[in-house]
């Protein structure tokens, strides 16, 4: 509870933003974002978890959708979790840092968010997009995705709350770090 007070912020106009540790799968938010890959059809991780916990009509959404580019973002209804909306984006791979890495995750945050917002979302929450299977160190993936989401959410919008949604006590510090310092 007190990591997770350290962690929340006022920006302005009452916009919260707070890391917490959970299985984004279990939020009960208007929308959560999938960290995917571009087929859109599943895989390990949070993209498992999201496909096994909204149930097959989730997949059969997706395979309408024709795959998703590295750095968009496509939206889908959330079936049988307890969100409204899951957002599909797809975070890069990490090849060093070289190679676009940096404005294509901040893209995956920016397109999310958009796609949000046209759906009049309020609350929404990230897991940490690209931080697993596609390499992207943590520290780095987390200054990205708090100084985008800073960034588009400084003019008013229907986004009242976002929650990280850190899978492990390490990111869980990481994140409450750079909320505090930043
Ligand atoms: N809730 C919240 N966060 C989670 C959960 C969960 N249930 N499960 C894992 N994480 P990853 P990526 C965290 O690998 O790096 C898939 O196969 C995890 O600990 O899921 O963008 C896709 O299909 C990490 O911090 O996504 C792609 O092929 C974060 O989610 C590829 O992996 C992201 O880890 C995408 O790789």
């Amino acid at each position: 509870m007190l990591q997770e007070l350290n962690s929340i912020e006022n920006v302005s106009h009452n916009l919260l933003i707070h890391a917490i540790k959970a299985d984004i799968t279990t939020l009960n938010v208007d929308a959560i974002v999938n960290a995917a890959n571009s087929s859109l059809l599943g895989g390990a991780g949070v993209d498992g978890a999201i496909h096994r916990a909204a149930g097959p009509e989730l997949l059969r959404e997706c395979r309408a959708l024709g795959g998703c580019p590295t750095g968009e973002a496509k939206i889908t209804k959330g079936y049988r979790l307890p969100t409204t909306f899951v957002i599909h984006t797809v975070g890069p791979v990490w090849h060093g840092g070289n190679y676009g890495e940096a404005a294509l995750l901040a893209s995956c945050y920016c397109n999310s968010l958009k796609l949000a917002i046209e759906h009049h979302c309020c609350t929404i929450a990230f897991p940490s997009i690209s931080t697993g299977v596609y390499g992207y160190p943590i520290e780095q993936a987390t200054t990205i995705a708090i100084s985008t989401i800073r960034d588009e959410l400084k003019n008013k919008s229907s986004i009242k709350e976002v929650l990280f949604c850190c899978f492990s006590d390490h990111d869980l510090e990481v994140y409450r770090k750079a909320l505090c310092s930043s």
